[in-house]
């Protein structure tokens, strides 16, 4: 990250916390909810299927960054999908950077060849070793280990949605984060169980023995782009909601923190790690500003 960014992010830091600001700084514009495959966890594909038109996803970009948006993430549907004329991803990338946006990020599920140098991070999901991904995600893993494999950039942090069908693999997935090249880090979240997926639900339990295999594979050095001292707060789900810091785009419908704040009592079972995270940090917990800065400095 850039000096002049890094002090930017950091005096927004500081004002948010002594002067309880709401203003946000990082956003997502939805490129489209089309989606060439449906997880067994996901419920926001395909709803539409519209794939929104470059100057719709320029005008929200340009929205977003007037009201002090400075991390972006591309998210779908699949994002690799989004096309308009001979504009690609790729493209909208680009143009986030010139404008000025500090961070930018893509996430994907990995099924297509991945050339995105200029993203800061392309955050691809991986959710398990190669039986209980396919399971949730059909038969894919092999498809995504090739594409990764073939990057052309090493700006790949694996992105782990964890659910009641692949919790026991998550030391595998941090493993598979070390030891394959373009791979940088993994991060992870829990399953937030909207009414159609309630099934997948992590139990206090749960979620209390995978933050210890988590804390396991940091020891082991897999690196992991989450913050140890957030875990307490996620397990039992005492961390603020939502984030109004962070704000979503879709179709021109601006939401605060997430699409899910439309779902009726969903952000109390939250499993967005970055809810927890970022909305400690920006109450001025200390050692959660301690460990983001080392752990951003590390990875972006
Ligand atoms: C909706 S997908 C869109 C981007 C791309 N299609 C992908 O799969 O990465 C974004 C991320 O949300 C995760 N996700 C979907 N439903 C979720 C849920 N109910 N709880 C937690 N994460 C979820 C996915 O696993 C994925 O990592
Ligand atoms: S690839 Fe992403 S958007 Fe598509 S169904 Fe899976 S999680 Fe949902
Ligand atoms: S469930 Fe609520 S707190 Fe969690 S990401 Fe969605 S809107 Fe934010």
């Amino acid at each position: 990250m850039k000096l002049s960014s890094f002090a930017y992010l950091a005096t927004f830091g500081v004002k948010t916390i002594l002067f309880r600001q709401k203003k946000p700084i990082l956003g997502t514009v939805i490129v489209t909810d089309k989606c060439n495959l449906h997880c067994k966890h996901c419920s926001v594909n395909n709803i539409t299927a519209i794939v929104h038109p470059y100057s719709q996803i320029k005008k929200e970009m340009e929205q977003l960054y007037n009201m002090g948006v400075r991390i972006l993430f591309f998210c779908g549907g699949e994002t690799f999908l989004w096309e308009d004329g001979d504009k690609t991803l790729r493209d909208l990338v680009i143009e986030a950077k010139q404008m000025g946006f500090m961070i930018v990020n893509v996430v994907t599920n990995g099924t297509y060849p991945l050339d995105l140098p200029e993203a800061d991070l392309i955050l691809l999901s991986l959710d398990g070793d190669k039986e209980k991904h396919n399971d949730i995600r059909g038969d894919t893993y092999d498809l995504i280990m090739h594409n990764i494999a073939n990057a052309t950039s090493d700006n790949i942090c694996f992105y782990m949605a964890v659910n009641q069908i692949n919790k026991n693999t998550v030391k595998n997935v941090c493993r598979t984060a070390r030891d394959t090249k373009n791979v940088k880090a993994v991060s992870f979240n829990f399953h937030t169980p909207y009414p159609d997926t309630k099934e997948l639900e992590l139990t206090v339990e749960d979620k209390q023995r995978i933050c210890d295999d988590i804390k396991e594979m940091m020891k082991e050095d897999c690196p992991v782009f989450n913050l140890k001292s957030a875990f307490k707060y996620i397990i039992h789900n005492t961390f603020p909601t939502p984030c109004h810091q962070c704000v979503v785009i879709e179709d021109r419908k601006i939401s605060v923190c997430g699409r899910c704040i439309h779902e009726d009592g969903l952000c109390e079972k939250c499993g967005y790690f970055f809810v927890a995270e970022y909305t400690l940090l920006f109450r001025g917990n200390l050692k959660i500003i301690f460990e983001m800065l080392t752990t951003y400095l590390k990875y972006i």
